[in-house]
Order: structure tokens, then sequence, then C-alpha cells
């Protein structure tokens, strides 16, 4: 058979290198791909976003499967396309997808069907957003902290302590610390429209940048949403899904910020490990129960049935896993440790999926090698800001060479017989290990053999999970 992967990221290298291993397999092919995807199978010059093209050359080579990697082609029907033309696709449909595509649809649906998620609310002019964050100002009134309802009082600074103005009497009241909250573009901002707010001025800027600057498009920041922060360490939950079968996949543990510590920015994902010991199983249990069984339950009740990847971003508070988003997509970089991991025939259980018999594996769940993986994400300095394209990569072979470990490329390409970076994220340098130490070493051994200018890459990734299985 003939695979196409749609796609151009380290996740997208990952499934065309796994499903390169199924004997089912005779050829692998990637639109648009990358320098490493042309290693592992070949590429074809089209965008993710031109279903014509992709659906010609899907006709023209005979292609009997084709798995979509990002987000976007999906939000945009392209699995609705090719059923129509009764073409083989694995992802979810257009109304599906709009779990991820749309945040406001997701937390509504969570609400429904009482998935634990952060309390919310939703807005659709900045105005009344910005009145909203103002009234979670906490101020200190008697000694008693209560919310403070006027937004417009005068406010002044003290030796570093703010006060309002009272209208009427000229009294200050003191300010105390707002209540921590996360403002949200609604729609997709590939992962950079979710503002984590340390103060009220912080939140302020964040809706000015996603409804009034439309940073993140028009549609995107038409609607947004305030969210609750909550507290407790991330983890990752994916699940293959078909019909009302569910198969969880291991728990792993993703590390958004550029920065070691979790200091930085946001990003797509600086590396991941697999499986990650916060994903505790009475966490999973938990997880099944009370978010996965729910949510595809409730999206088949209103006729649009879930098919694909479920992927649950969850943080594991003291009260419980809590859902911070859907995607509903393979993660990345959480696919390439988990691919590194799988052992059953990536072919099979996609076809499974596709054609409703996904039950097949319900009882024993798919094969795993029992060695844990570590993704190293190298990536261009200045990401996720400002950062330089076109820069030689050497050290690729020599890393290659060390024993269980995989160099993902992400934002590459081939010029003449060289390698140049071409995107943010460049490399996810993946290895297997008897323990996680082990996996962590070597991956960071073949990451020390690799070089490009400004290269930058955390040096903590899959700490925290050594740490929780040192307690
Ligand atoms: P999202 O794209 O919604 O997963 O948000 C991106 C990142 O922002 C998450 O991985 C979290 O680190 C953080 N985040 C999102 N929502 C919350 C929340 N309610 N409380 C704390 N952190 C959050
Ligand atoms: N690593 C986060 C994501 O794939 O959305």
């Amino acid at each position: 058979m003939k695979v196409l992967v749609i796609g151009k990221g380290g996740r997208e290298h990952a499934l065309v290198w796994k499903l390169a291993q199924s004997p089912r397999v005779e050829r692998v092919f990637c639109a648009p791909g990358n320098a490493g995807t042309a290693i592992d199978g070949t590429n074809v010059p089209i965008d993710v976003n031109d279903f014509d093209a992709l659906v010609a050359f899907v006709k023209k080579e005979g292609i009997g499967l084709t798995v979509v990697g990002p987000e976007d082609p999906l939000a945009r029907g392209i699995v609705d396309h090719f059923q129509r033309l009764e073409l083989r696709i694995f992802g979810p449909s257009k109304e599906a997808a709009r779990l991820e595509a749309s945040k406001v649809f997701s937390k509504k649906l969570m609400r429904h069907a009482d998935v634990p998620t952060a309390d919310f609310m939703v807005f659709e002019h900045p105005e009344t957003a910005r009145n909203y964050v103002y009234t979670r100002e906490y101020v200190v009134l008697d000694n008693k902290t209560v919310h403070y309802p006027f937004p417009k009082m005068q406010v002044v600074t003290e030796d570093g302590v703010k006060y309002l103005v009272h209208p009427v009497n000229g009294k200050k009241i003191k300010i105390g610390d707002p209540e921590p909250l996360v403002v949200k573009a609604d729609g997709l901002a590939a992962g950079k429209g979710v503002f984590v707010c340390d103060g009220t001025s912080d939140a302020v800027s964040a809706i000015e940048r996603i409804m009034t600057r439309e940073e993140f498009g028009r549609e995107a920041g038409r609607r947004i949403l305030i969210e609750k922060r909550l507290q407790g360490e991330e983890v990752s939950l994916l699940a293959l899904v078909a019909g009302r079968t569910i198969i969880m996949l291991p728990p792993t543990q993703d590390h958004k910020r550029a920065l070691d510590g979790d200091k930085g920015s946001n990003t797509g994902g600086m590396g991941a490990y697999c499986p990650a010991p916060i994903g505790k199983p009475e966490v999973l249990d938990v997880a099944s129960r009370d978010v996965f069984v729910p949510t595809v339950h409730a999206m088949r009740r209103r006729r649009t049935p879930f098919r694909g990847i479920l992927y649950a971003g969850l943080m594991v508070t003291s009260h419980g896993p809590k859902v911070l988003e859907y995607n509903c997509r393979f993660g990345d970089p959480e696919a390439q440790p988990v691919l590194m991991r799988l052992k059953t025939d990536l072919v099979d259980v996609l076809e499974a999926a596709i054609e409703d018999r996904l039950d097949i594996y319900a009882e024993h769940g798919l094969e795993w090698d029992q060695r844990p993986a570590v993704c190293v994400v190298m990536a261009a300095g200045g990401y996720p800001d400002k950062f330089e394209k076109g820069n030689p990569i050497t050290g690729l072979e020599k890393a290659a060479a060390l024993p269980d470990v995989k160099v993902f490329h992400a934002g590459t390409r081939q010029q003449g017989t060289d390698i140049l970076t071409d995107g943010g994220r460049v490399l996810g340098v993946t290895a297997l290990g008897t323990t996680l130490e082990q996996a962590r070493t070597r991956a960071y051994e073949a990451c020390a053999l690799i070089s490009f200018k400004n290269a930058h890459y955390r040096r903590d990734i899959g700490l925290k999970g050594l740490q929780a299985t040192e307690e």
C-alpha cells in the first residue's frame, strides 16, 4: 500500500518513519515534508491546505491511506473532502475538529457534558471583557478581600502599593493581588493565542492583542475566553477514538515554555517524554471516565462523532485532572516519543479506526516498548519570536549513529548536499533508554553532536519525570 502523510513538522517525520516500518507499506509520501521526511519517505511539494492538488496526487499515485498531521487542514474539512470522493483518510471531520478549532465550542461542550475544566466566561467585545477583568481585582476593604466591582475608579500607586480613589469621599482603598486569569483567543493561533496572566494589566493587554489588534486574525479573535488559572502539573493524554471505542495512549509530558524551569514564552513545545509518571493509573482512570467517555458520547449525541486522535491537555490539580484544551490530532512533540515506543503496526491501527473496527484493540490495548523515550527539541535562537532560517546543520549523521536514537526533523530543508534550518523548531532529538535517566542522557548526547548557528534547547526535558520516579 502507498501512504501519504500531510504536514511538514517533527510529528509528520515521526509518522512517516513509523508508517514506513509497516510490512504492508510499499512507499510513504509526505506533503510538503522536510529534509527528514525525504530521507525516510518521499516529499511531494503540495501545501497542506491545497485539497484539490492533494486529491489529484492521491488519485494519480493510488494512495491507499492518507494521514493528516496538523490541525489546520482538519479544521478546514480535509477529511470531509476526501470522504466525499471515497478516499481513505485518518482524522476527524470538520465538525468534530471544532473541539480544537474553537475553544468556545469545546468549553461549552465540556460544560454540557460535565467534563472537569476551569470556570470560564465568553466575551465578544473588548470593553465587556476588560470590565470583567477589572472586577476580578481584589481589593482590601476593612481587612476583608472582596472583588472590586467598579471599573472606572482612579488608581494611584504609592510606595509600590496600588490604591483605588473613592470618587465621592476621595478615600484610598488598597488593591490586593488580582485573581489569576488566562485569556484565550477562540480560534486557531498556532499555540500562541493563550495568555497566562500575572496581573490585570497583562490580561487587559491580552484582550487588546487578541480582539483589537487582531494579532491572530479577525476570525480567531472575534471571541475570547477568560478562565480561571489552574495550578498543578500538566500532562498530555492522547486517545485513539472511533465509534464508541477509546484506546488511550501512554501519558506524555510536553514542555511548553521556551526556557529551563518553565520560564520564558509559550511555544509549540520544547520537548516531551513518555510515559510521564504524573499520569498515574488513578489519574488515567479518572480521565477516561470523566473526560474521554463523556466527550466522545457528547460528540456522538450531536451527530458529529469524533474519529481520530483526541488529545486532552490536562492539568493535574489537587481536585483531580481538569481539561486545559482539546486537540484533534497527534501532539507535536508528543508524537515523537509516543511513536518511538509504539510496537503495533500503525497502518493496522489507523485502518481499524477508519473502518470502525477499533474494538479489536479494546481488550489488550496497543503494544508498547517498555522503555521510556525522551524528545529534546533543538530550536533556532529567538524562537518563538523572531529567528533566522537557512543556517547549515552539522553532526546529524554522528547523532543518528548512536544506539536507540532517532533525530526527527521539524524545520529543515535540503539544499544540494546540505541540510539547512527552515523553522523555529528545527529538530526533535529522540532516544529510548532502559530508564528515563538513560533516555535523557542519550538524547542529550545526541544533541551535543549536532550544531547550527544559535541552536537553543532546554536542558531539563524529562527532569520532572525523573524527580517523580525518585520520590
Ligand atoms: P492551551 O492551548 O489552551 O492548552 O493553553 C496553552 C498553555 O497555557 C497550557 O499548556 C497551559 O500551560 C496554559 N494554560 C491554559 N489554560 C490554563 C489555565 N486555565 N490555567 C493554567 N494554565 C493554563
Ligand atoms: N505540544 C502541543 C501540541 O501539539 O499542541
